[in-house]
């Protein structure tokens, strides 16, 4: 068991935290600490193991893997902030992330966001109340000769337009 540094309790891992991850990814996880020097380059993998089983990141599982790692709490939380890929609340079964970047803007991507919203019946931020899907606005998603796009898990959509949409959300169950 790695030192623990939470800064909310000294006690042994499975006192103090909730949830955790399953005993495969812990044990990958230990596997992967061995390739490197200092556990703190696993914090992506772990926060992704972590995300993959729960979906999102709570500030508990913030702290789950710091302490699993044996690093500081505010190193994760900062890892966690930094990168949009990680959900800090619960999100749906499908998050959709409309970019909305210069190139994406410049070729409609606020008639695709608002075509979403007004089909969902959400706003950008929320989710669907039967947590089919959560959308999101995002950052340039590198993909903007291809203008506008779309991220939903781990498939791009490009050339957006209403129809491919509705053709979109409709294949996502
Ligand atoms: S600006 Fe949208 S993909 Fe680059």
């Amino acid at each position: 068991m790695p030192p623990c540094r939470c800064t909310h309790s000294k006690g042994p891992m499975s006192e103090t935290h909730a949830a955790r991850l399953s005993e495969e990814n812990l044990r990958r996880i230990e596997e992967l600490k061995k390739r490197y020097p200092h556990p703190q380059a696993v914090v992506l993998e772990a926060l992704w193991m972590w995300q993959g089983e729960h979906g999102w990141i709570s500030e508990d599982g913030m702290r789950y893997i710091a302490h699993l790692l044996g690093i500081p709490d505010h190193h994760v939380f900062g890892v966690v902030s930094f990168y949009s890929m990680f959900n800090r609340q619960p999100v749906g079964r499908h998050k959709l992330e409309v970019c909305t970047n210069v190139s994406c803007m410049l070729r409609n991507s606020e008639k695709i966001l608002k075509h979403i919203e007004q089909r969902l019946a959400i706003k950008v931020g929320e989710t669907t109340s039967d947590r089919r899907f959560t959308l999101v606005e995002a950052e340039c998603l590198g993909s903007c000769g291809t203008a506008p796009a779309m991220q939903v898990g781990d498939r791009y959509y490009e050339n957006l337009d209403p129809q491919k949409v509705d053709a979109i959300l409709e294949g996502l169950k």
